[in-house]
């Protein structure tokens, strides 16, 4: 596969540390430090399938294309409004497109398993042109009393259009179950057979664990598909890495012993947005025109899961 468009939408309300300190005890400090994160994008009025739809219809008109012309939708989702449908079959609606389409819930990792069961439909014949949209909103899951986890996170979608090309250098997927370390229960409806005790709880994270955990796995990650592809680390114009942690980034920078201009980061101003992040940078990136044709990205994510998907690509627009 090759990605041949970007689209992007950030929600309009803009949340800053200083506005946190209002109802939380916190502070820029802490939050900056800890974190990286100065100000963060957070669904208010709006609705995140109109999000998706909006960063999607970007996409497909970046690529020189038409609703009609996409084929598939796999959209990366944690959480929205609607357990069912799936939020690519509202995307597929509001856009106008008439496809097949189909969610898929990686947690944070989401929109690298995306792009590899794209790439998989693609080599398969079965698609020519298909719409990879993450689009999420986690500040919809935590406790915004509990100052340790709702400073996190920001909300978005980020979209691409993939077709038939040689884009995609090499990708790797794995799966540890660890639902202890970071989990989000609900219940659902009560039906008079139901004997178990059941809780609804906002998300839970081990913060500590999924720092040792992140920084690990990526970096493994990294390291695997650099010898898979004959690359050292200053081969790759751009390391996108899953934007939940200025810390972790430069942890992988110094491990890989290269400088921050390889890390481009929106983490400071959107936070965690989840598998949304990756494809929010890189559209930034690619319309700010700071990707050319032959650079190679490394994308490496890790998630709730615990979840890891990495790729290197090389751009080809
Ligand atoms: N403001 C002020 N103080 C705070 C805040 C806050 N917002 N949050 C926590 N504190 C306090 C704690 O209560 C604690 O106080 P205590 O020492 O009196 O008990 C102190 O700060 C230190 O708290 P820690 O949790 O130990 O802080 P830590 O340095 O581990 O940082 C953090 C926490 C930022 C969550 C870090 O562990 C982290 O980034 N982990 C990785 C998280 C991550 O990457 N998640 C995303 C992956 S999965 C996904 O994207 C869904």
């Amino acid at each position: 596969m090759k990605i041949i468009g970007t689209g992007r939408v950030h929600p309009s309300q803009v949340v800053t540390n200083d506005m946190l300190e209002k109802f939380l005890d916190t502070n820029d400090e802490w939050i900056k430090t800890r974190t990286g994160i100065a100000e963060r994008r957070v669904i208010s009025s709006e609705r995140l399938e109109d999000l998706a739809a909006e960063a999607s219809l970007k996409a497909i008109e970046d690529a020189g294309l038409t609703p009609a012309d996409i084929d598939y939708i796999i959209c990366s989702n944690v959480v929205n409004e609607y357990i069912t449908p799936s939020l690519s079959c509202i995307i597929q609606g509001a856009i106008g497109a008439r496809c097949a389409c189909i969610d898929v819930n990686a947690a944070c990792s989401g929109f690298i398993y995306a792009l590899d069961m794209a790439d998989d439909r693609l080599k398969s014949g079965k698609a020519k042109n298909i719409l990879v949209v993450a689009a999420e909103e986690p500040t919809r899951m935590v406790d915004w009393s509990d100052r340790s986890l709702c400073v996190l996170f920001g909300d978005g979608a980020g979209a691409v259009v993939v077709t038939q090309g040689e884009g995609l250098l090499c990708s790797r997927l794995t799966t540890q179950s660890k639902v202890d370390c970071l989990h989000y229960v609900r219940t659902l409806e009560p039906t008079p057979y139901i004997t178990k005790v059941e809780n609804s709880a906002p998300m839970y994270m081990n913060g500590k664990e999924v720092f040792k955990t992140a920084v690990l796995s990526s970096s493994r990650d990294i390291k695997t598909l650099l010898s898979r592809a004959g690359l050292k680390p200053s081969d790759i114009k751009y390391y996108i890495l899953h934007q939940a942690n200025m810390r972790i980034i430069e942890a992988i920078a110094n491990w890989l012993k290269l400088d921050m201009s390889y890390f481009p980061h929106n983490v400071d101003y959107c936070g965690n947005t989840s598998s949304a992040s990756i494809p929010l940078l890189l559209d930034e990136l690619a319309r700010e025109g700071k990707l050319q044709k032959g650079d190679k990205i490394l994308m490496s994510a890790f998630g709730a899961g615990f979840t890891t998907g990495a790729c290197i690509i090389e751009w080809t627009k």
